[in-house]
């Protein structure tokens, strides 16, 4: 078994790497050694900002914290999109490794009968998130006001973020942020569908098309220099209802008649920090 690592501006690694148990290869995608040098400098940094002022604004100017006073215990997306969600963990997260779930909830929507290590939780209601039983841990901060984690650096295996983006009003700083807390290799999952709090998304986001919001997500990566090229995983309702729901005659027809309502679309945005280790097993 041979694990690839595809890498993106990683200082500290030599392209061939073993280790006790397993032997490494990179994939470099830098050629100059110089282009490393200077590039490396800017590592987790942001390099461009993606929003302009106005981009920022959201239609309910109030504090964050006070639109989130009372705890919504209800689910923000359907099973359709929940169920794909959570396939998708199960596909990319390892068990046993340390999670950040940001802009958590109550619910989880990691595979319950897999064992992680720790999963930390963020939000902005701490009822919410205490009711969450998948958490070991959990802060509450409004990362409209300050974007700066307490943990160090390097202590996750996985950050995610579901259905939750579009109320960044300072993402380039969030991703930058999620970059350092990531360990090398460390996966970021930012998921969403349509639906929003519209008066509290960012004008961006509001104003955008399915397409126009992925491809802000994919920016968002893009503007911190050292995340791997982001990856776009979609599943619009066509896919979802040929692939995910029973395609009877029954449910046919009723979808031509328009009796069965459409999942929830579903859109993730991947990226690594510095470079994605591919497992055989
Ligand atoms: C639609 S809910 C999604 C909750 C959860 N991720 C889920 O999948 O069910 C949006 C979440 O974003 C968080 N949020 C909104 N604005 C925030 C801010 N300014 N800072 C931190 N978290 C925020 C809230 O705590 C809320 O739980």
């Amino acid at each position: 078994m041979t694990p690839i690592m595809q890498i993106n501006l990683q200082p500290m690694y030599t392209p061939s790497i073993k280790t006790k148990t397993t032997s490494l290869k990179i994939l470099s995608t830098l050629n100059e050694k110089n282009n490393q040098t200077n590039q490396n400098s800017l590592v987790g940094k942001v390099k461009q900002l993606v929003l302009t002022k106005e981009n920022r604004t959201k239609l309910n100017t109030y504090q964050d914290r006070e639109f989130y006073t009372y705890p919504r215990l209800v689910t923000h997306v359907d099973n359709g999109f929940i169920s794909i969600l959570t396939n998708l963990y199960r596909d990319r997260l390892r068990p046993n490794i340390e999670i950040l779930d940001l802009m958590s909830s109550w619910v989880s929507h990691l595979p319950s009968d897999v064992k992680y290590k720790r999963v930390v939780g963020h939000g902005l209601n701490a009822q919410e998130l205490s009711k969450n039983s998948r958490l070991d841990y959990f802060c509450v901060k409004d990362l409209n006001q300050d974007h700066k984690f307490e943990f160090e650096s390097c202590s996750f295996d996985a950050v995610l973020c579901t259905v939750s983006v579009q109320y960044l009003q300072q993402p380039e700083k969030v991703f930058a942020e999620v970059f350092r807390v990531l360990k090398p290799g460390g996966i970021f999952i930012v998921s969403f569908s349509n639906r929003m709090f519209y008066e509290k998304a960012i004008n961006a986001w509001r104003e955008g098309s399915a397409y126009s919001r992925v491809r802000l997500v994919v920016q968002y990566f893009q503007c911190v220099e050292g995340f791997t090229e982001p990856e776009v995983v979609q599943k619009v309702p066509s896919t979802i209802d040929a692939k995910e729901n029973n395609n009877s005659l029954f449910d046919w027809i009723m979808r031509l008649f328009g009796l069965m309502s459409k999942s929830d679309p579903f859109y993730a945005v991947i990226a690594y920090r510095n470079f994605r280790i591919i497992h055989d097993d």
